[in-house]
């Protein structure tokens, strides 16, 4: 199964990274293998330094704002244990992982990672309609480049309405900065 949930890795330089990504795994994973383009800078500090941090979380806001760029300033983050890098501290769990192998000869890198140490910070929220209508905003918003913007939004004006229906504060900023940033797309594309 796919997980979606947020990675945080360190470059050569030390800045940290947060970024969404979807490993597949197992629910008590000792090992689980993600998928990030090579061009990400996730993949680029992973063929660097070979760790990092994946967390399980519910918060949205969080999710949305780090699939579009720098998370900045930078949410709550508490030293790893086992691995150069950083633990979110609002996540609700999370698995330390080194890299055992990167197969980079395909157009999104294949990386192994194996789980050197995990942790429980907080329950998770459950099951929410808008959380999870964000989460696929948040996708579809990191893919302008190459699927159709028409449909984009047609998919947008559905999340939209469930994000109405059933979110609350979070689930609602998380919904507009996504749909800011599909919308400066359109207008940059007809200038
Ligand atoms: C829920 C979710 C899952 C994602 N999964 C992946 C993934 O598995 N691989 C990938 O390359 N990008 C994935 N993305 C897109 C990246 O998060 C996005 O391109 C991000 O800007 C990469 O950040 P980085 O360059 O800081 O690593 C995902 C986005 C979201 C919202």
């Amino acid at each position: 199964m796919i997980l979606e949930g947020i990675v945080t890795t360190v470059s050569a330089g030390g800045a940290v990274n947060i970024a969404p990504m979807g490993p597949s795994m197992d629910a008590m994973p000792d090992s689980f293998l993600l998928r990030p383009f090579p061009t990400s800078q996730t993949c680029q500090n992973l063929m660097a330094l070979g760790e990092g941090v994946l967390h399980v979380t519910d918060d949205v806001l969080l999710l949305a704002r780090a699939a579009l760029g720098s998370v900045e300033p930078a949410p709550p983050l508490v030293p790893a244990a086992k691995v150069r890098g950083f633990v979110l501290s609002d996540a609700c769990r999370y698995y330390e992982f080194q890299v055992r192998g990167i197969d980079t000869t395909q157009p999104r890198a294949r990386i192994d990672a194996r789980v050197v140490h995990h942790g429980r910070l907080r329950d998770f929220f459950g099951f929410n309609r808008a959380k999870h209508a964000v989460v696929e905003a948040a996708i579809l918003a990191t893919r302008t480049a190459f699927l159709p913007l028409r449909d984009i939004e047609a998919e947008f004006e559905k999340l939209g309405v469930i994000v109405d229906k059933t979110g609350g504060p979070q689930e609602t900023a998380a919904f507009q900065l996504l749909q800011e940033h599909v919308r400066g797309v359109a207008a940059q594309n007809s200038r």
